[in-house]
């Protein structure tokens, strides 16, 4: 009994063996390179011009192409169908048989730099769903649409050189990297905000790290990328990342996203010419860092997703009641609790000497200097009645107890930065001049009339909001 059970069982192993090794011979002979790789001698032999191109062409082996480079650790096989990348008689022919565009190839020898290191997809698979990394393969990091390509070049070459030597999109995207003020929310090297995550490596990470669902056609990191700056909530229902982009602008961010990468290339195959740091001064300074919610800070928004409004900070009357002091202590401190985050050094990588210069570039447009002085400390202060004028004037905009009012269109007054950072002199000034240009009214003079000892019982009142109870 026994005997004959373990004869059949080994007949049909056997037989389930001999199937695997007949399906890899199969595959082997009918694989798609040796396809592409007959079609492209037959090609050769077809159009060779005299004898000798024939004969050349008729030794031509069939065989896998390899290309191992030691010092990237990549093993490239891509040549093995893209067999006529050097071939100057295949600029006509049709993919994958093309002759590679541009000088690329000549500026950067197959047998030194592979294909992949350029391209990325698996260097080492045979077939082309895998190779191209595409589909349903467990392959990171499939081939870069082209279109995203020059985000390779920067990995080991400076931006001054690949303006001049045909890569300016990688450029013209990091360009706009800093003048959209991504940092105002990102930290890159240990500087910027701390609203989103920081953004090292971002372009390594593999697809795996994304959240697919929202995305629409291949799953892939570069979609992902990309369709979330075209519209970061259709991607990330929740997000609150601020972008506005223009036509092309998030395809060229795009690009520079993929050259922000933690891998460092060996400095034999890095080619510097001429590294240029990137200016930094005020106004530039002001656009890395905060033009991202503040725009030109001239007009205050109310920003839907952040749920309160982002303040006009370089208009005249918000510049008349503080002065660079004041500005700097906001912008150092931040304000708990609110997207305004701290831009202190320890907090945000920035140097003081930058904030500096960010608060002159702000104050840069104050047209006259300081108004009349209210002198709050002169006046003595009616706290009740402070509140009264604050519960009909007030709290529609600035809520009950200043906790941020409708929609939190005005500015939360009870908040503890608010209170700590602002003295009574500036909320004095603040009510009696108001913001022109924003929704918070003037109250003094001709204003919305409220007499100097009004005003000052309202600020006694707010300052209370400080005072726990
Ligand atoms: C098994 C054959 C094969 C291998 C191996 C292969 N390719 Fe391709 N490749 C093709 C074919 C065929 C095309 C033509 C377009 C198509 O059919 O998708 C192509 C097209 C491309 C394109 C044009 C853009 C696109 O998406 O169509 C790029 C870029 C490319 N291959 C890069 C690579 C790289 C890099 C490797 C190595 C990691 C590689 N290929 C390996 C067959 C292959
Ligand atoms: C130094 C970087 C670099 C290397 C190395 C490189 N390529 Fe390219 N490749 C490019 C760039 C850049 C383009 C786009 C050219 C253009 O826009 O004219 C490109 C274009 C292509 C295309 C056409 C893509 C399309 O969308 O039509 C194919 C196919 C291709 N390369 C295959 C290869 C193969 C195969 C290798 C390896 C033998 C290789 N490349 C090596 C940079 C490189
Ligand atoms: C892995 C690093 C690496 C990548 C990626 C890379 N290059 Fe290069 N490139 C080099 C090195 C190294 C040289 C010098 C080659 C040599 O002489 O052996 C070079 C040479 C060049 C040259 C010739 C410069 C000269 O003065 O001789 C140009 C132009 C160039 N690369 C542009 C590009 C562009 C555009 C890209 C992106 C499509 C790119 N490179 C991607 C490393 C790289
Ligand atoms: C107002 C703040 C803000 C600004 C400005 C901003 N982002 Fe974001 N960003 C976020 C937040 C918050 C997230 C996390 C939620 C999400 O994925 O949308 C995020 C996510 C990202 C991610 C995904 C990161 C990851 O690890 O998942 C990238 C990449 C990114 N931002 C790049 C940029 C770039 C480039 C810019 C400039 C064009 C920019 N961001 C401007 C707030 C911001
Ligand atoms: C992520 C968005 C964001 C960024 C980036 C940002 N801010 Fe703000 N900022 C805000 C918001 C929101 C407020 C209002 C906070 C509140 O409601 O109290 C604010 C408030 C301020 C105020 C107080 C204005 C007032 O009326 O008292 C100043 C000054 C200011 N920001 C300056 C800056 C500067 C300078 C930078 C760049 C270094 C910057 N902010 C970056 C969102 C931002
Ligand atoms: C119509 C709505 C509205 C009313 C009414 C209003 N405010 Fe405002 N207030 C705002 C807005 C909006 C801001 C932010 C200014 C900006 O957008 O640049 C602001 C700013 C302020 C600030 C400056 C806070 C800072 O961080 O710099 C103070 C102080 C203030 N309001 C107090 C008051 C007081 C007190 C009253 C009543 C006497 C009042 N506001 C009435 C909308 C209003």
């Amino acid at each position: 009994m026994h005997s004959r059970f373990y004869l059949s069982l080994l007949l049909i192993s056997s037989l389930v063996l001999m199937m695997f090794i007949g399906m890899g011979v199969y595959r082997e002979m009918t694989s798609e390179w040796k396809t592409y790789q007959t079609e492209y001698k037959n090609m050769l032999v077809r159009n060779a011009e005299d004898d000798a191109a024939r004969k050349r062409a008729e030794k031509l082996e069939i065989g896998l192409r390899q290309n191992y480079v030691a010092s990237l650790n990549k093993s490239d096989r891509c040549m093995s169908c893209h067999i006529g990348v050097e071939n100057p008689y295949m600029a006509k022919a049709d993919q994958p048989f093309t002759l590679h565009s541009g000088d690329y190839i000549e500026n950067h020898p197959v047998d030194k730099f592979g294909c992949t290191i350029c391209h990325y997809g698996q260097g080492r698979a045979t077939n082309k769903k895998e190779a191209h990394g595409k589909g349903h393969t467990h392959w990171d990091y499939p081939i870069i649409p082209t279109k995203y390509i020059q985000s390779a070049c920067a990995k080991c070459h400076d931006y001054k050189m690949l303006q001049e030597e045909g890569a300016e999109l990688v450029v013209k995207g990091e360009k706009l990297f800093r003048e959209k003020g991504c940092r105002g929310c990102h930290k890159l090297n240990g500087v910027g905000g701390d609203l989103g995550k920081a953004l090292d490596g971002i372009g390594s990470k593999p697809r795996a790290y994304y959240a697919m669902k929202h995305v629409v056609g291949e799953h892939t990191a570069y979609n992902w990328i990309k369709q979330h700056f075209d519209d970061p909530r259709a991607i990330v229902p929740t997000s609150e990342m601020r972008v506005f982009m223009e036509e092309d602008e998030s395809d060229l961010l795009t690009t520079y996203i993929f050259s922000i990468r933690e891998e460092e290339m060996p400095s034999k195959y890095r080619f510097l010419k001429n590294i240029v740091t990137p200016p930094r001064d005020g106004e530039s300074l002001y656009k890395m860092f905060c033009v991202a919610c503040h725009g030109s800070g001239k007009i205050s928004v109310y920003d839907e997703i952040f749920d309160r409004t982002i303040p006009a900070i370089t208009n005249p009357p918000f510049l008349r009641s503080a002065d660079n002091k004041t500005i700097k202590n906001i912008v150092m401190e931040g304000r708990g609790g609110t997207q305004m985050t701290s831009w202190k050094t320890t907090a945000s990588g920035l140097k003081e000497e930058d904030v500096d210069k960010i608060v002159e570039y702000v104050a840069s447009s104050r047209t006259y200097e300081r108004p009349e002085p209210f002198n709050y400390l002169e006046f003595q202060t009616n706290i009740d009645s402070g509140m009264r004028l604050y519960n009909n004037r007030c709290s529609y905009c600035h809520g009950k107890e200043g906790k941020g009012g409708n929609r939190q269109l005005g500015i939360n007054l009870k908040n503890s930065t608010v209170q700590q950072v602002l003295d009574p002199e500036f909320l004095a000034l603040t009510i009696r001049d108001g913001r022109e240009g924003t929704p918070m009214p003037s109250f003094g003079g001709d204003g919305l009339g409220l007499s100097d000892q009004n005003i000052a019982d309202v600020v006694a009142y707010v300052k209370t909001f400080g005072k726990k109870k």
